[in-house]
């Protein structure tokens, strides 16, 4: 071993990097949860985001203007009921990088995604597939799956499923170049992830809409593991459309609100959409006129009055990002993620295999890990894990995700992580 090695494995180093990490207090505005008197080593971020403290009270406020107030919150509340969703419009623009209008919050992840390819899923007999990642979250197959059924087409021909191409599982752009050049006059659409959930892998947004677009197809970004993960673009990616969820790294509560993006370009679009209220013109809504008027922008594919208890925390978890900034957020999230795989590494070669890609810029916080020996030894490493209050999540067949969240997550917890992992193979004999 040399010195560096030593180095990085240190208590004094782990604690000097998070001595020198400008975001180090906003993990105090987090609930950690315990283990014993510990707090837990949570790397859980890319499944549920821990609970801001400020949360609470948001929701409380809400809950006594109701109280206090009833129908008459809607104008008079604390943080009026009628508005609501402006309130987190600007914040959650700047999370993925898109213009106010372009961005809503609304519903949850799989509805968004529905809703989305009612407009702009509109096969044809020249041009009926859909274009997916193999391996896709099994919401988003099921989506697609059944919008191809749904307009009389057959799934078994007409959505696509990208292998992976490179060892770990994960695609190379030239492959999904090829594939697109192969089958781009048939795809009506191409549905991505930003981050592959089980691999981890972060792809290109800006250069996957660019190839599908000269195929003439339709792009759409699923970014449930990219919001609040990665500093996005999506405006200028050029998407047409986009969802994402709230609860991951957006830390906005179990089955939190989601959000959807349609780009500034399909503002007035008349392509159909399943229409309610809440998306017929605001300056009118309240004439309560038969025919449907949408909103421009994003805000006109909204259904009903948004859930007011479940906008609260989505409220005060987007007021955190704004003040650490997707900038500073990202270079730690590159730091910290970084230092987990040099440590991997180092310690555990011979025990745990990277899945994710190794630069930085194809992947986000998340490292997807294979254990050596199998499904068995992964499951048992796993269990072991949480029994010892460290707090990863496994993915079937045989990956664990271990996600440092820049918000709360310190270098330290990555060092308890890599020691626990040691320890149990050294007890197993690995
Ligand atoms: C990539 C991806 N798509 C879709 C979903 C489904 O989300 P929801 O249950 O909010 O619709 C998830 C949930 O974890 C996901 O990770």
């Amino acid at each position: 071993m040399n010195a560096l090695m030593y180095d990085i494995y240190t208590d004094a180093h782990a604690a000097a990097l998070d001595a020198a990490d400008p975001l180090r207090s906003f993990r105090d505005e987090f609930h950690i949860p315990k283990h014993g008197d510990a707090d837990q080593l949570y790397f859980c971020g890319n499944s549920l985001g821990l609970q801001p403290k400020a949360v609470r009270q948001a929701v409380i406020d809400e809950l006594d203007d109701w109280a206090a107030l009833g129908v008459e919150a809607h104008f008079l509340g604390k943080n009026p009921w009628m508005p609501y969703h402006e309130f987190v419009r600007g914040s959650l623009a700047a999370c993925v990088g898109a213009q106010p209008g372009e961005v809503v919050a609304m519903n949850t992840l799989t509805v968004n995604l529905h809703l989305l390819m009612v407009s702009f899923y509109r096969p044809t007999q020249e041009r009926p597939a859909i274009l997916i990642e193999a391996g896709a979250f099994p919401s988003d197959r099921y989506a697609v799956e059944s919008q191809i059924r749904f307009h009389g087409f057959d799934p078994q021909t007409n959505l696509i499923e990208v292998e992976g191409d490179e060892p770990n599982g994960t695609i190379s752009m030239q492959h999904l170049e090829r594939v697109l050049a192969e089958h781009g006059k048939r795809i009506a659409l191409v549905l991505w992830p930003g981050v592959q959930y089980r691999t981890g892998q972060a792809f290109d947004l800006r250069e996957i809409a660019k190839l599908a677009h000269a195929q003439g197809a339709i792009v759409g970004y699923d970014l449930a593991h990219g919001a609040g993960n990665l500093p996005l673009q999506l405006h200028d990616s050029g998407a047409d459309f986009a969802a994402w969820c709230s609860y991951k790294y957006l830390n906005s509560g179990p089955g939190a609100v989601a959000g959807a993006f349609v780009h500034e370009k399909h503002a007035t679009t008349d392509r159909p959409r399943f229409a309610g209220w809440w998306g017929h013109d605001q300056a009118t809504r309240f004439r309560m006129g038969p025919e449907f008027q949408p909103t421009p922008g994003a805000d006109g594919w909204q259904l009903s009055n948004p859930p007011i208890l479940a906008l609260a925390p989505l409220r005060v978890s987007l007021e955190v990002f704004q003040r650490a900034g997707m900038a500073a957020l990202r270079a730690k999230s590159e730091r910290i993620t970084g230092y987990l795989e040099q440590l991997i590494q180092q310690r555990l070669g011979q025990v745990l295999a990277i899945v994710t890609p190794a630069e930085p810029a194809r992947r986000g916080c998340q490292l997807s890990l294979r254990v050596a020996g199998g499904r068995a030894r992964g499951r048992a490493l796993f269990e072991h894990l949480m029994q010892s209050g460290i707090v990863g999540d496994w993915r079937e067949p045989d990956v664990i995700r271990i996600s440092p969240a820049p918000l709360y997550n310190r270098y330290a917890d990555v060092l308890g992580f890599v020691r626990a992992v040691e320890a149990w193979a050294a007890r197993e004999g690995a």
